[in-house]
């Protein structure tokens, strides 16, 4: 199958997220699998820094309808992975050459609707330039769910590149939908027409996702668990009434994302100090170490250490574990570390913690992929108290560095992590707890320590259980192999 994979962002090029993961490696195992995947993002010069020389332009002059008859001129750069697989960026400094991908200074770019009403139409101008015959077209999150309006509209359908072509759409995160004034119309190329309740219209506003959701030929989202939860007022951030009108009619599905196992391998790990595997620990201790002389802790083996990476969002419950660990580290003999970076009362609050219990608690307020993999490495436990959680990567990382996640049951988490208890050990990988309130998290923090001091044994197979997981794209990817067909014999 010819794919096309649009994104706003991918690893190693740009990445604020498990989006950016997700789209490196799913299409990545689609090619080994034989299809020939094209991923179009766009070409983020300040952020993707050295990368950048890695491409080269193949598309000089793409022209973009952008607006009331206007065109605008960008081009098309080219990474080329292999026969199978290459990442198109669409290269249009106006838009794209920012210090970072959707905000500044802790507001949203005021043009991201411009912004990404341009990606989206240009994927659909980029696919005629290159001349693919489009199988599928798979649109991820609301930047590019335009794409799927514009492959069933009369601006596109009568081309023969889009003759064959399914559109997917698939719900990385409900939480942002891309809902802009309805003055923002007239950049897209469409009539009011599709400004209704079955398209774009959204109370008065534009919604691109509901758009994409309702005009795509199958839905998806990244966890079983959170393809239920998205049909309920409590998870669906107003469009479960959408997806349930998908639902009914079998286009809903939940599809667990994958990890990419060449970059996250304790054994093979170049990011960290010490390789290990689970026939033998002993690189993990030596992690740990080194984890907690990085973050000036107490170097100290018998003592647990909970590890946190995230983005520091409502979405993620860390507002919950900042209330609840105060008291932990007042009592406990215990220790945290913490890298992450986001809604800047939080990061101001684990600041304090730091300067309130050095040695107890490092906290480090950025983004870095190096401490990432050391954290997941040298810690004990992985702590994910997600509100909302679609399918979440770091718990399937921690399970493969052999480091216990603590999690709050939902999403991804409940699917991913099996929760310990004495008759479930064969199986048990983690902790759960249900209710996001600080004392379950306190609560299961300290079981999840208990165990650890008092049950090695019972601890120790938990840890091999995880690492023994496989968590690889490659079942994935039969799914989506399964979906796309299904979607091509459907419709
Ligand atoms: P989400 O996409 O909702 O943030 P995921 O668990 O799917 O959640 O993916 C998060 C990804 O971003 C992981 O690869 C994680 O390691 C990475 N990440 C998040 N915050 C940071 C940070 N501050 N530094 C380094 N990596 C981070
Ligand atoms: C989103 C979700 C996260 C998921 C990732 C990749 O960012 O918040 O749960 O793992 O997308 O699908």
């Amino acid at each position: 199958m010819n794919i096309v994979w649009a994104t706003s962002e991918a690893a190693p090029y740009a990445k604020t997220g498990g989006l950016a993961d997700v789209s490196y490696s799913l299409p990545y195992a689609m090619a080994e699998n034989g299809h020939n995947v094209s991923v179009i993002m766009p070409y983020y010069p300040q952020v993707m820094g050295e990368l950048c020389e890695q491409t080269e332009c193949v598309y000089e002059l793409l022209g973009v309808p952008f607006g009331d008859g206007n065109e605008e001129w960008a081009s098309i750069r080219q990474h080329k992975i292999n026969d199978n697989l290459s990442f198109y960026f669409i290269e249009y400094d106006k838009f794209y050459d920012r210090p970072k991908l959707y905000d500044w200074g802790g507001s949203e770019y005021a043009d991201n609707a411009e912004r990404f009403i341009f990606l989206s139409r240009a994927v659909m101008q980029a696919v005629l330039a290159l001349d693919i015959k489009v199988d599928v077209l798979h649109a991820n999150d609301w930047h590019v769910a335009l794409c799927n309006v514009y492959v069933k509209s009369d601006l596109y359908r009568s081309y023969s590149n889009f003759a064959e072509t399914k559109s997917i759409m698939t719900i990385h995160n409900i939480g942002y939908q891309g809902v802009f004034n309805k003055s923002n119309l007239s950049f897209t190329g469409l009539t009011w027409d599709y400004f209704n309740f079955q398209c774009l219209e959204f109370f008065d506003q534009l919604n691109f996702l509901k758009a994409g959701v309702l005009t795509a030929d199958m839905v998806t989202t990244v966890s079983p668990t959170y393809a239920e939860e998205i049909l309920t007022p409590e998870y669906g951030f107003s469009l479960e009434n959408a997806l349930q009108h998908k639902a009914v009619k079998g286009k809903l599905r939940g599809i667990i994302n994958g990890i990419d196992i060449h970059e996250w391998n304790p054994e093979s790990d170049a990011l960290l100090p010490h390789n290990y595997s689970h026939n033998d620990l002993s690189g993990k201790v030596l992690c740990k170490a080194e984890l907690q002389k990085e973050f000036g802790l107490e170097v100290r083996p018998d003592v647990p250490v909970y590890g946190v990476v995230s983005r520091l969002a409502t979405q993620k419950g860390l507002d919950v574990f900042i209330e609840c660990i105060d008291e932990m580290l007042k009592n406990d003999d215990v220790q945290f570390v913490i890298v992450g970076s986001g809604e800047s009362w939080q990061e101001s609050a684990l600041g304090n913690f730091a300067r309130t219990y050095p040695g107890k608690c490092g906290v480090h307020i950025g983004y870095s992929n190096k401490l990432a993999h050391l954290v997941e490495a040298g810690s004990d436990f992985f702590v994910m108290p997600s509100r909302y959680e679609p399918c979440g990567l770091n718990q399937m990382y921690s399970m493969k560095y052999g480091t216990v996640p603590i999690v709050r049951s939902t999403g991804g988490l409940e699917d991913t992590v099996h929760n310990y208890s004495a008759s479930n050990l064969e199986q048990a990988t983690g902790f759960k707890f249900y209710d996001l309130y600080p004392a379950a998290l306190r609560d299961t923090m300290r079981w999840a320590a208990s165990i650890y001091r008092n049950d090695k044994p019972a601890f120790e197979k938990m840890i091999v259980n995880g690492m023994k997981t496989d968590f690889s794209w490659h079942l994935t990817a039969m799914e989506y192999e399964e979906l796309y067909d299904h979607a091509n014999k459907r419709y």
